[in-house]
């Protein structure tokens, strides 16, 4: 039994706002969001961390437009159907491809200094693209430049109530409806926000996973806290895992773009093979599921940990001018990439599904609408293409603003009394607390990683299900909370990727090797009802049922 609310409360004695607009999350989602309807609406913007610290901030490669010459939105559309294995929705695609390029062209307007030749985009290549498509900015920096110049305009706006370090616990609804949120600041302050339309804009779950390029704000709430107040939940098995993150014993791991293998680096085995060769016409700019499958076989039968990026061809002028954060970050590990092998191995770096909506946002709940790696509309189907994702934030993030003015009435403020009281007394230290997330990581990377299997999935499920007491006890620690929306985010990942007995884009499942059309191109759809996780699958995903 899945609780609806993570804390016991009274709505009665908590302080309350209203606001026209909630915006959860600060990344290329939240924050562009805020930015277009700022000025204009009542906003609030909702964030647990520090503005800037979210995952657009490290993203790297770039933005994939087609905005080359030799290039369409025909030759993107076709790229991205073709990484999806089957799953993509159309129609989302070809708004997500026709859309791009001007999105890419005003977030430039709006000052995020891109990389520029002799007047023109400069475009790198990565994985899948059958072109040069990747714009950049500060080489590999692009997702600082970008969270930079957001931040910096949302910052300057002063219709946008900023809130940071604050966590949000719960969508509050009311007659199957999303009212606004209940939130958590620390030490214990709780605070209730009302609004006529939430955006949830809380980025994705990397963090569940022991080895994961995700910084650790990603830890599945807006998937959890979704999922707890009614939404449906699509296509959370598709974990997509990046071939190449560099090997060390952390989490995150440091992420080694697809740039750089755009740009000619190799990916060698430990007797110098080039393994990739013979398996993909592409080679190393194969679509990332078949990178990493390849990597994992390789590393499993050899029994290593990591394999090598060989980019010593590149020129070292190239490397520091184009690739300047790996460059350094390499060498304060003690690789000069000019010179050495770069040790990489496969890390959990995207979350494909996410909470079903259609490429407007909006959800299967009421008041709830969706943007950024937190939703599922659709594009990215089986297998996300490179790049693909802050292009999405970008589109669909300037269609729900095209909407929104007609969703904000005037707010009623005489909302009924909420009252939870059914949460238990914790009796878990800091300590326990971290201890089960170790746990629960390490479960979800032996067993829901990149290869899997009934019985593994099985052992995770029974595992994961026998830690759901936890979800039944009231903490008061952000560590807590999130433990517990990572069990229950979890759960919809290894039930759904339990359920598709078939083999499909980063899905790979040992004990069925083959995509299996006839029965399973079709979405998972995950939903609670009194508690309980059911799941289904559906022929569509991105066109809910009940829209609001
Ligand atoms: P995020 O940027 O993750 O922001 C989520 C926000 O939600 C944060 O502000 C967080 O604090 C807030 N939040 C979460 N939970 C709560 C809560 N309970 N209460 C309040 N606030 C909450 N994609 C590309 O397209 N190109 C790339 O080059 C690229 N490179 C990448 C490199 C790395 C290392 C990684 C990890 C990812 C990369 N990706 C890339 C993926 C891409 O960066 C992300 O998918 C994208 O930035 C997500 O943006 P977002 O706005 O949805 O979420
Ligand atoms: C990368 O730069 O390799 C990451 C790009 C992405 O995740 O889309």
């Amino acid at each position: 039994m899945i609780p609806r609310y993570l804390i016991n409360f009274d709505s009665d004695k908590i302080p309350k706002s209203v606001s026209d607009v909630l915006v959860i999350g600060s990344g290329i989602a939240g924050l562009s969001i805020a930015l277009r309807i700022g000025a204009d609406f009542k906003v609030t913007l909702l964030t647990k961390s520090e503005l800037g610290e979210t995952t657009t901030r490290y993203a790297q490669g770039g933005v994939a437009a087609a905005v080359g010459e030799n290039d369409s939105p025909e030759s993107h559309f076709k790229d991205t159907i073709e990484a999806g294995q089957g799953l993509c929705n159309e129609e989302a695609v070809k708004i997500l491809v026709s859309e791009g390029p001007a999105r890419l062209r005003e977030l430039i307007e709006f000052g995020a200094k891109f990389d520029f030749n002799n007047g023109k985009i400069s475009l790198s290549r990565e994985g899948g693209h059958s072109v040069a498509r990747v714009a950049h900015a500060r080489g590999d920096a692009t997702g600082s430049e970008i969270e930079a110049t957001l931040v910096s305009l949302v910052r300057k706006n002063s219709g946008i109530n900023i809130k940071e370090n604050v966590f949000v616990l719960d969508l509050i609804t009311q007659e199957d409806k999303c009212i606004g949120v209940i939130t958590y600041k620390y030490p214990d302050e709780i605070e209730i926000f009302y609004a006529n339309v939430v955006v949830l804009a809380a980025g994705g779950m990397g963090q569940l996973y022991k080895v994961t390029t995700n910084p650790p704000i990603a830890t599945g709430d807006g998937a959890a806290m979704a999922c707890r107040a009614g939404a449906e939940i699509s296509d959370v098995e598709f974990i997509q895992f990046h071939p190449t993150a560099f090997y060390a014993n952390e989490n995150p791991r440091f992420l080694i773009t697809e740039a750089l293998r755009g740009e000619g680096a190799y990916l060698i085995d430990y007797d110098g093979n080039r393994f990739m060769l013979g398996v993909h016409p592409l080679a190393e700019l194969a679509p990332r599921d078949i990178v990493t499958r390849e990597m994992f076989r390789t590393m499993t039968s050899t029994n290593k940990d990591f394999l090598f990026l060989d980019a010593t061809r590149i020129p070292i002028e190239k490397l520091k001018s184009n690739f300047p954060t790996i460059y350094r970050h390499c060498l304060d590990n003690g690789i000069d990439i000019s010179k050495d092998m770069i040790p990489v191995a496969p890390a959990a770096h995207y979350m494909s599904g996410g909470v079903s909506s259609d490429m407007n946002g909006r959800t299967t709940l009421p008041g709830l609408y969706v943007c950024g790696e937190s939703a599922c509309t659709g594009v990215h189907g089986a297998n996300r293409l490179a790049s693909n994702s802050l292009l999405e934030g970008l589109v669909v993030s300037k269609r729900i603003c095209d909407i929104l003015p007609s969703e904000i009435k005037e707010l009623k403020t005489d909302f009924e009394k909420v009252s939870v009281s059914y949460r238990l007394p914790r009796g878990y230290s800091k300590a326990d607390v971290l201890e089960v997330r170790d746990y629960l990581q390490k479960l979800m990377t032996d067993n829901v990683g990149v290869v899997r299997t009934e019985k593994a999935l099985k052992l995770a499920l029974d595992a994961i299900e026998s830690a759901e007491d936890i979800l039944e006890l009231e903490f008061n620690s952000v560590s807590g909370f999130e433990l517990q929306n990572m069990i229950l985010a979890a759960k919809l990942i290894a039930r759904s990727a339990f359920e598709r007995r078939e083999t499909r884009g980063v899905h790979f499942r040992e004990d069925f090797p083959l995509k299996d059309d006839l029965n399973w191109k079709k979405h998972s759809v995950l939903k609670l009802n009194e508690g309980k996780m059911e799941v289904s699958f559906r022929g569509l995903v991105g066109q809910p049922s009940r829209l609001s």
